[in-house]
């Protein structure tokens, strides 16, 4: 794809540049026009859609989205350890609905800070648990099959992430800025995995290590052609 400059772009990346208003204006052609169908949100055919939304969901309803994400979910979980308002959240939500994670866990405090997250988290499953042990219990039950809880944290006897063939059915746990995984969470996980660092700082931030974790998980399963139906 090309953009006025010339540039190349990929197809997700259309407008690398503005326009100045995201999305689009009103179905053109007026009410006549409209098409039929219960996915068509009628506030947004008739004054424009200018939601953070990829054009195959334009002037469709959000509940129509979250049900069209439903049909191909991916088979990973991640989950966050929130004791101490960590801001990474929101940006890892908004990864995990980017990589179309199966849902997303808040572990700890009820309450983040949803800011990073740019509205992506009211399209995701988004469940809250009191502990990690509450965290386990529910992906050990879990409706469409037990679910392998990984830690991700680059702590002493972690795997290498980049060696280790994921499973399809597991949850990415992460902890927060600072102190990292708890010492529940270590001990409650299946396994911890850690990301090779070759600089001076000891890691690298949360969200970042999300991104990475996740995006292992996709390339190891995932169809990036989107053609193949669920990770
Ligand atoms: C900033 S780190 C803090 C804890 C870290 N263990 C330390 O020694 O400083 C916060 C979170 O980011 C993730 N993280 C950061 N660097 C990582 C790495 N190299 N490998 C895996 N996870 C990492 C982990 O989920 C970790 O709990």
């Amino acid at each position: 794809m090309s953009d006025p400059d010339g540039e190349q772009r990929a197809p997700y990346d259309p407008m690398p540049h503005g326009p100045e208003e995201v999305g689009v204006g009103p179905w053109p052609g007026g009410h006549e026009a409209w098409p039929a169908g219960d996915q068509w949100d009628p506030a947004l055919l008739e004054h424009g859609d200018r939601r953070n939304v990829v054009d195959r969901y334009r002037y469709w309803t959000m509940a129509a989205i979250v049900a069209d994400l439903d049909t191909r979910r991916h088979a990973f979980h991640v989950a966050i350890e929130n004791w101490q308002h960590d801001f990474n959240i929101g940006t890892i939500v908004r990864t995990a609905n980017a990589f179309l994670a199966a849902e997303v866990h808040i572990v700890g405090n009820r309450r983040w800070n949803r800011r990073g997250a740019m509205v992506t988290d009211r399209y995701q499953h988004v469940r809250h648990h009191a502990d990690v042990p509450a965290l386990a219990a529910y992906l050990a039950d879990h409706p469409a099959g037990p679910v392998t809880l990984l830690g991700i944290d680059n702590l002493p006897g972690a795997e290498p992430l980049e060696a280790t063939a994921l499973p399809r059915s597991a949850c990415l746990l992460f902890g927060q800025e600072g102190p990292g995984l708890s010492e529940q969470a270590r001990a409650v996980c299946d396994g911890t995995l850690s990301i090779a660092q070759f600089g001076s700082t000891r890691s690298i931030n949360a969200s970042a290590a999300a991104a990475i974790a996740m995006h292992t998980w996709v390339r190891q399963h995932a169809d990036p052609t989107g053609a193949g139906g669920r990770g």
